[in-house]
């Protein structure tokens, strides 16, 4: 084959994809997203057949916005379509290939797979777990927790999986919103060859919450716990004598298949409900159109399934394409940094999907880290979680992809359930930075405040004009707040994403990042009031005020403008003591960068927070007009401090 056939050819607009790509792709005709315009349903209609189902549904699309329903009066189960239907052919095809920090392998095959999952359904069952039971999982990136979700799926009992990084306050507070009695976790797990004690974890944090009736424990690092009588059982005790057969519960398309929790504009987190039908559709197609995905693909997601990331494109999207997935425990510098090249090299990694912090971590460590592995069976690279810039795609492009592999930045959200906004690889000419198109079947585009599009070149805000299958239903226990969030914007009926972006010339994307007081630290997501409600908890607090500062690595990290209580003294003692405690109280990923003490905040004359100026100031950027301040010398002298700690 020539150099020119497998190489990316740049042209003036961007990268085309190669020609042997593009012949092999399993989508390669253009004429894929005239016909999902012309009739989006019967695009969908058509995908469904990916799908078994116990009985088809009645009709495609209920539209009463902001409300949808779809395939209404199918019933199917999701554990079935990811295990189940894959016995035929892929009995023994490896499902999943996971690996330990420490070097440990563990491999399943779809059989293996669906006994393990059964033989857990059966135990929660035994527990008394039943269709409708929301239950928490709060497990690492070990096997177990695609197990626990799939057992979940099997017997109808939505799941809510914690990042395993999370505190145990973060996790009372989830456990409280879903009124959940049942918790699935481990004794501890590793990160960087230190062992993070998970279950110490979860009894601080569920003592207060009081729900928990039963704790599902899984032996996974052997440190010493303390098992509560009554209450706490071991996994392998439970799954012994267990049955490993299970007959997966009839689902309605509606149903609830889990929620995930996430981080808004208000000082709690949002439970968004994911049903079962339309999420199957459409992360099925998804996964298979944009990763390309065939048979012989060992492919490799490296979120957390704490994520939704995790849930879509490595659980749900993958498993019902019948695909070899890889999964790694760690860290990616574990015990060195070229960790990620060594598993990519050793199992022979085909798709790569990651995210722009960690590829701009790997730029910076070097690309001698790579060349020392043969990643040369990677065909397709991706990236999610945050805008990907130039360089970084460029870099990724070049020493990852060889200049060969198609890059798709995926634009999605835990609210779009699938990736919306992404070249399909076999098709698009990319631009390195932009996401590019929306998918087949999604309409999307960048409004004004009044709801009209902007012209090509401004910003705006981005929009989803037309429902689609995997979309949030509702805020868990909130309807309020998902109509406020979400659909009150323009007109009830076009989604707002919470997102800056515009279009260029030829229509293409670029996500310029959240436009409300939500902070992106490598792509997690941290409400600003989430963090000041946990700030102001502390007995020296008396007001605070955080803003996300732009970051070369992290995207963004968190600044906190700290007002204390009268008589407490500012000192470093103190920085270091609330840096602590908002990680106790969140998680290590959302230590805040620096901590501002100032005796006022930057506040409207009716005394709420401007966040907005406060953002302006750690990014060195004009606050714009402040007349309408209480004090607007406060600006003035905070942006002096924030400027103090940047030449410190
Ligand atoms: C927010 C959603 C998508 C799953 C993981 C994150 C940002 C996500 C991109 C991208 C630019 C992106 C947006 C979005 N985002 N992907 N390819 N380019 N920004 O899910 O935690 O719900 O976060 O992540 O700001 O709104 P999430």
């Amino acid at each position: 084959m020539g150099e020119k056939a497998n190489q990316s050819q740049k042209d003036i607009t961007g990268f085309r994809p190669p020609e042997d790509f593009v012949r092999n792709a399993i989508v390669n005709d253009p004429d894929i997203y005239r016909r999902a315009e012309e009739d989006p349903e019967s695009f969908w209609e058509e995908n469904a057949g990916g799908i078994e189902w116990y009985r088809k549904w009645d009709r495609v699309l209920e539209w009463e916005p902001p409300h949808s329903k779809w395939f209404i009066g199918g019933k199917l189960n999701a554990c079935y379509n990811c295990l189940d239907v894959n016995l035929d052919q892929h009995a023994d095809k490896t499902a999943i290939i996971w690996e330990g920090e420490n070097g440990d392998i563990r491999n399943y095959t779809y059989k293996e797979l669906l006994e393990e999952v059964c033989r857990f359904a059966n135990v929660l069952k035994g527990m008394g777990v039943k269709k409708g039971d929301i239950v928490t999982i709060y497990l690492p990136m070990i096997p177990e927790v695609v197990i626990s979700m799939l057992a979940c799926a099997r017997i109808g009992a939505p799941h809510s999986v914690v990042f395993a990084a999370f505190s145990g306050d973060s996790l009372a507070t989830r456990i409280g919103n879903a009124n959940s009695r049942v918790l699935i976790t481990c004794d501890g797990y590793s990160r960087r060859g230190k062992i993070i004690e998970q279950k110490n974890k979860v009894d601080d944090g569920i003592r207060s919450c009081g729900l928990i009736d039963q704790v599902i424990v899984v032996r996974h690092m052997g440190n010493e716990i303390t098992m509560k009588d009554g209450r706490d059982i071991w996994w392998h005790e439970a799954m012994e004598n267990s049955d490993s057969s299970c007959e997966p519960e009839v689902m309605d398309s509606e149903d609830m298949l889990f929620l995930m929790y996430t981080s808004g504009t208000t000082g709690k987190p949002k439970g968004i409900v994911h049903t079962t039908g339309g999420y199957m559709v459409t992360t099925q197609t998804t996964t298979k159109f944009v990763f390309d995905l065939k048979n012989e693909d060992i492919y490799w997601c490296t979120a957390d399934c704490g994520w939704i990331t995790g849930h879509s494109y490595l659980v749900y999207g993958p498993l019902s394409n019948g695909t070899t997935l890889v999964i790694y425990e760690g860290a990616p510098d574990y015990p060195d940094k070229d960790r990620y090249w060594d598993i990519i090299e050793r199992h022979k990694v085909t798709i790569l999907y990651t995210a722009p912090t960690a590829i701009r971590t790997f730029m910076k460590w070097g690309a001698s880290w790579p060349q020392m592995h043969d990643i040369s069976t990677l065909r397709l690279i991706g990236s999610v979680g945050e805008p990907i810039n130039p360089g970084a795609w460029l870099w990724y492009h070049e020493n990852i992809g060889m200049g060969r592999c198609p890059v798709v930045d995926t634009w999605w959200q835990t609210e779009t359930g699938m990736i919306m906004i992404s070249p399909l690889p076999g098709i698009t000419t990319t631009k390195p930075g932009s996401a590019t198109l929306p998918i087949p079947g999604i309409k999307a585009a960048v409004l004004d405040d009044k709801g009209n599009e902007v012209a090509p070149g401004q910003d705006g805000y981005l929009a989803i004009l037309d429902p689609w299958p995997s979309m949030v239903r509702t805020v868990f226990g909130n309807e309020e707040r998902f109509i406020e969030t979400y659909w009150i914007k323009w007109d009830n009926k076009t989604y707002f994403a919470g997102d800056g972006a515009k279009k260029d010339e030829d229509g293409y994307f670029w996500i310029i990042g959240r436009v409300d007081d939500v902070i992106k630290v490598s792509g997690h997501r941290i409400g600003s009031a989430e963090f000041e409600s946990i700030l102001v908890s502390h007995p020296s607090v008396a007001e605070a005020g955080v803003v996300g500062k732009e970051d070369e690595l992290r995207g963004e990290v968190i600044y906190s403008y700290v007002t204390l209580k009268s008589g407490i003294e500012e000192s470093n003692e103190l920085k270091k003591e609330l840096t602590a405690y908002a990680e106790k109280n969140i998680g290590p990923f959302a230590r805040p960068r620096q901590i501002i003490f100032s005796d006022d905040l930057p506040k409207t004359r009716s005394g709420k927070i401007m966040r907005r100026v406060l953002k302006a100031i750690a990014n060195e950027k004009d606050p714009g007009d402040v007349s309408t301040l209480q004090d607007p010398a406060v600006v003035e002298m905070l942006k002096e401090k924030t400027r103090m700690l940047e030449s410190a």
